[in-house]
Parts: structure tokens; sequence; C-alpha cells
């Protein structure tokens, strides 16, 4: 679902700006702290209702006030969508439509928004919550039972590991058992068949990208495979009566990834990472569009960086085949976008936006 229109108020280093960006390629050109990386965020923010790289909505604040906005409108053939987020000391507004107290989850649902950032190697390198998350982002566009599923599930855990930190009467902890197997047999079903409806992508565009098919994402689900997740909470009652906490569930799914047998985390260099993270992404964007018709909005912050020329060639290429909506940010045109689809190029100075026809 494509943005045709962006405003921001007193966002960052921005007093204001209003942009129309093409409905497949824009580029975001600049020098350092021009402002590239903010124009992501201002995006990412209105379709996720939260920033990528602050903690809280009140650091994206500029200068010039005592609040920001960003002001957004989608539309793919009938389907059209206004959304603005509005950030004062005295809350958060969120509109969607006609809605003037919208739902974030319901703007997320409306406008998929993925974004790969310098910091993205995390999926491999960090902890497994990385990955989780990664996963059930990609679940909850796709199975609309999710979202409740897994709040479900994180209430009884939470009340749950509450009994075994209270040391309460094992009946008492036992009483969430049901409720938290039944939900997390659910999330695990939800996450595995999603995990293989993008195995077979994930493999094309590694081979596309990577010059190899050996791409593994090997799904551990938090608990034994012999087991269902009920025998599990009941045989380890009493170690989780000990620890004070579950410690087998689908909270502690994992997901091993290997490139050509080596273990992604560690082993791949930083080039080959982003390309598998790209791979990750396009071929779960796919999955996506699938079952909802509508290709997820796909951030790339630092065109360039880790990757060498023959690489930038790939995924530049990657990008194109690509049929949504792409926003690339880099220092300059990148060679590998010289030629190719229409695109847009906004040029970046100083919190200024100024749009130019795009090049051939
Ligand atoms: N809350 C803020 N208010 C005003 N300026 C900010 C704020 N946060 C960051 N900046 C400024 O914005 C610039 C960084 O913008 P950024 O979008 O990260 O640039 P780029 O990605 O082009 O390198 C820096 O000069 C920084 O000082
Ligand atoms: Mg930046």
């Amino acid at each position: 679902m494509p943005v045709t229109l962006l405003r921001g108020e007193n966002l960052r280093l921005y007093p204001q700006f209003r942009i129309e960006p093409n409905p497949s390629l824009n580029l975001i050109i600049g020098a350092n702290a021009a402002g590239k990386t903010s124009l992501l965020e201002a995006l990412f923010t209105g379709a996720r209702g939260r920033s990528f790289r602050a903690a809280s909505l009140a650091e994206v604040c500029g200068a010039r006030g005592q609040g920001w906005h960003v002001f957004m409108e989608t539309m793919e053939a009938d389907d059209h969508h206004r959304i603005g987020l509005g950030w004062s000391r005295e809350g958060v507004r969120l509109h969607l439509d006609e809605d003037r107290h919208a739902r974030v989850e319901d703007v997320v649902r409306a406008v998929p928004m993925q974004l790969i950032d310098p910091l993205a190697h995390r999926l491999l390198d960090e902890g497994p919550t990385y990955r989780r998350s990664f996963v059930d982002w990609g679940v909850f566009h796709v199975e609309h039972r999710f979202l409740d599923c897994w709040r479900r599930y994180q209430r009884s855990l939470r009340q749950r590991n509450r009994a075994l930190r209270e040391k309460a009467p094992a009946r008492a902890v036992r009483a969430w058992d049901e409720e938290l197997s039944h939900s997390g047999e659910e999330l695990n079903r939800m996450r595995q068949s999603h995990l293989e409806a993008s195995s077979e992508g994930l493999k094309n565009w590694c081979q596309r990208l990577l010059d190899t098919e050996a791409v593994r994402c090997e799904w551990q689900r938090g608990w034994p495979a012999d087991d269902s997740l009920h025998q599990t909470l009941e045989r380890n009652l009493e170690q989780h009566q000990r620890l004070g906490t579950t410690v087998q569930g689908p909270h502690r799914a994992e997901m091993r990834i290997t490139l050509a047998q080596s273990r992604a985390k560690g082993r791949v260099s930083r080039g080959q990472q982003k390309l598998l993270i790209a791979a990750m992404v396009l071929a779960q964007s796919e999955v996506l569009a699938a079952s909802s018709a509508t290709w997820p909005i796909l951030l790339l912050d630092d065109f360039a960086s880790e990757l060498a020329a023959d690489f930038q060639q790939r995924l530049a290429w990657a990008l194109q085949q690509y049929p949504g909506q792409k926003f690339i940010t880099a220092f300059e045109v990148p060679s590998a976008f010289r030629s190719g689809s229409p695109m847009e190029v906004f040029h970046v100075e100083h919190g200024i936006v100024s749009a130019s026809p795009h090049l051939h």
C-alpha cells in the first residue's frame, strides 16, 4: 500500500516537510546528518506508532515547539487511508481515516512496513527476541487470530509466573496451564506455517543475492519436540517452582539460521548478512502480499553500507524486482540505480527536502 503523501512538523531537525513519493522507488540522498534517516523515521513512526531509533516518541520532537506530528496518505486501487500521529506532552493522538482514536494495531495492519537499517544485523547476531519479533511481525499480518492468541498467551504466562514467583500452591500455578498451552500451541503452529510459507521464496532470493540456495531457518519452538506444551509444563513444574518462572514455551522459541552450513551469527560477513536479511525480508513480504494483496513498504537506510559494488548491484536489482514501494537512503544516487525503473529522488540538506525529476 504505497504512501502517496507524507507531511511532518517539528520532527527532529525538520521544522516541516512535505513529499509526494513515487509508488515504487524513492531515493533519499544527502550528506551526513542531512536528515535522511529522520525521513525514514517519520514514515516508520507513522506506520508503526513507534520509532526505530528512539525509545520514546518524545525524543523525536524537534526544537521548534512542544510537539510534533506526521501525516500520511496511502493509496492502492480503491483503497485509501489517511493516518495522523501527533505527540505532545499531553499525550499521543492517532487518527486512521474517520477514527480519531485509532489503535496502533489497526494502523500497522493497514500499512505493512519493514525496515532494514545498519542495525539490522542484530536479527542474526543478537538474542532470539529479534528473530521472534521478525517472525511474529509476519504472522501478525497473515493470521488475523494472531494478536488475540499472542495476548492470551502473554496474559496467562504473566499470571503463571506471578504464581511461581509468589510460591503459590501447585494448583494455583496449574490453573493457568490449560490456557497457556492452548494459546501457546496455536501460536507455534502459526509461526511454523508462516516460516514454511516463506521458505521457497527465501531460497530463491538467496540464490539470486548470494549464489546459494543453502539457507536454513530452523525453528526451535521452545519446548521438547516429543511433548505437548501441556505435558512439558506438568513435567517441569518443580523446576519452574525452583526458578520462579516458566522456562519452556513459545516465549523461549529460537530460529537458527545457517547459510551454506555456516551459522549466520558470527560466521557470515556483514555484507552477506545484509543480503541475507534482505532475502528474509523480501521472502516474508511475498507471503504477506499473497495473503493480503498488498505489498509491504520497504525502508532501507544506508543502502551502500557494508556492500562492495557487486553486492550493491545485486541488492539494487532485487529491490527493483520487488513490486512494493521502497524508500532508500544513500549519500549519492548509487550507480546501481542509475538506469531502470522510474523513481523519485529526494535531496535533503539541513532539514530541507527537495524533489528532483528522476535520472536516467
Ligand atoms: N530531536 C531532535 N531535534 C532536532 N534535531 C535533531 C533531533 N534529533 C536529531 N537531530 C539532528 O538531526 C541530524 C541527524 O539527522 P539524521 O536524519 O540522522 O541524518 P542522516 O541520516 O542524513 O545522517 C543531526 O544533525 C542531529 O543533530
Ligand atoms: Mg542516517
